[in-house]
């Protein structure tokens, strides 16, 4: 397929280095913005890998998407210290005001909502990332402006 094709140059570039699953799998990501199933075979077969090593790599590290994100990318902090200002009742309002739950990206393409644990925000906790961006002490107002910004 159209998808091997493309992470084949990334795989060749890899496979004869020492410890060649992660910068292939990043490699991978950078390039198509996710890591798509049907790669994984193509990649154990590469590192005489068994796919249940691969897969198991792929979903123990979070950031690997399994799917394409959307136009914008919301990690909300759901760690000790935003939990404890409130970060529970901003996160039920952003995936309300947003339409998806965490890990999910909305039907228009707008928006992806992923949780974090700890954006080294803590002292401006309830704290989130719009697009790589940081955004700490969130609040009602702040949840309606970037659901407001994701829409534009
Ligand atoms: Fe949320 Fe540290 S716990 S930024």
């Amino acid at each position: 397929t159209e998808i091997v094709s493309a992470v084949t140059p990334i795989i060749e570039r890899w496979r004869h280095e020492e410890g060649p699953l992660l910068p292939i799998l990043n490699g991978i990501q950078r390039e198509l913005g996710y890591v798509p199933r049907e790669v994984l075979p193509v990649i154990a077969d590469a590192l005489n890998l068994s796919r249940a090593e691969v897969y198991g790599v792929v979903s123990f590290y979070h950031d690997y998407r399994e799917k394409p994100a959307g136009r914008h990318v919301l990690k909300l902090c759901r760690a000790e210290a935003c939990q404890s200002m409130g970060g529970e009742a901003i996160a039920e309002r952003l995936q309300s005001l947003l339409g998806v739950k965490f890990g999910e990206t909305a039907a228009d393409g707008s928006v992806t909502l992923e949780e974090v644990y700890c954006l080294g925000l803590c002292a401006c906790s309830p704290a989130a990332m719009l697009d790589g961006e940081v955004i700490g002490r969130l609040d009602e107002e702040k949840a309606a402006e970037i659901a407001r910004e994701v829409r534009a």
